[in-house]
């Protein structure tokens, strides 16, 4: 297996998932060079990693001494010039195809010769992706999911282009960093989106239908079928832009009527509730 301990990665982006990313290299041994043009988010990534390896450190399942070396092994970039040569980078910037084209043709001078470059995204197309870098044969989806610290899956998507030798390498990867791989094909919405999104799309027109309130379209999800939180509460943890954009890349690229975003989510997201990160969503959040 391959172990990552003493290898330096790149993580591209600070954000929700970038941070998350950076913190499960971190921990298992690798140097991360964790990239974002805006400090305050750096910052803040710096903040969420130590205060969640300290909350580790409380409960008893990590030394003090291994979460100091975790938070030490993240070493802040403000400039891609920075980066230096590594072997894997990922992206995980904005859900947007050209701010993603544009780091990642920067992006890839880092790599080292072989190295590969994995993008996060969650829909867009990682063949599209590929064809605008100058290696598509070493380009791949590494899809991990929110909170990235405690869910097990890396979606492993393979792009038209994509080498059997990078598909075995990234599947190496994650196992390195005590991750579930499962690979699956470049297609809108991969597997994992595909099947998520329609059924919260179903749950805010339920809502916006007056079926039943937020609280009682959770709870039955929850109760009825065993979901650890419901369609709501995880749309407002996952982001309702993202998610209006994911299902907008579904009803485009796939054509059909059933993957259409409700209009209220439209009009939560034009109002700014976007869930968690702006405090408000579906439910208020501290
Ligand atoms: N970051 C890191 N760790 C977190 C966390 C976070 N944001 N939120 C919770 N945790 C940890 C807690 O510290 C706790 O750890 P412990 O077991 O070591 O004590 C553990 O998770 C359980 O947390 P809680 O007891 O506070 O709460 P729950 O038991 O309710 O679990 C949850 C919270 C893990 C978020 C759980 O509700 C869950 O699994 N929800 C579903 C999440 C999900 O489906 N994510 C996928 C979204 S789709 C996606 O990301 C793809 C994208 O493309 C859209």
């Amino acid at each position: 297996m391959t172990d990552v301990k003493g290898m330096t990665v790149a993580v591209l982006g600070a954000g929700t998932m970038g941070r998350g990313i950076a913190q499960i290299f971190a921990q298992s041994g690798a140097t991360v060079r964790l990239f974002d043009v805006v400090p305050k988010a750096l910052e803040s990534a710096q903040g969420t990693i130590k205060k969640l390896l300290n909350r580790a450190v409380e409960k008893g399942k990590m030394s003090a001494d291994d979460a100091a070396g975790a938070v030490e092994r993240v070493q802040l970039v403000k400039k891609m010039d920075d980066i230096g040569t590594v072997p894997l980078l990922i992206e995980a910037a904005t859900e947007k195809p050209e701010t993603k084209i544009e780091i990642l043709k920067i992006a890839e001078k880092s790599l080292e010769k072989g190295g590969i470059l994995a993008s996060n995204t969650s829909s867009i197309s990682i063949t599209q992706l590929a064809a605008e870098t100058a290696a598509p044969d070493r380009f791949i989806g590494m899809h991990f999911f929110n909170p990235v610290p405690v869910m097990k899956l890396v979606e492993v998507v393979r792009g038209l282009q994509t080498s059997d030798e990078t598909v075995a390498q990234t599947l190496r990867y994650a196992e390195a960093v005590g991750k579930t791989p499962v690979k699956c094909n470049d297609h809108p919405g991969f597997v994992s989106n595909r099947v998520l999104m329609p059924m919260i799309n179903e749950a805010i027109f339920t809502l916006q239908d007056g079926v039943a309130e937020a609280e009682a379209i959770d709870e039955i999800m929850k109760l009825g079928m065993a979901h650890p939180m419901g369609p709501l509460a995880l749309a407002d943890l996952i982001g309702l832009d993202v998610c209006l954009f994911i299902l907008e890349v579904l009803h485009r690229d796939l054509g059909e009527d059933r993957y259409r975003p409700c209009p209220l989510l439209r009009k939560m997201v034009q109002a700014g509730r976007l869930g968690r990160k702006s405090k408000h969503g579906f439910y208020p959040y501290e």
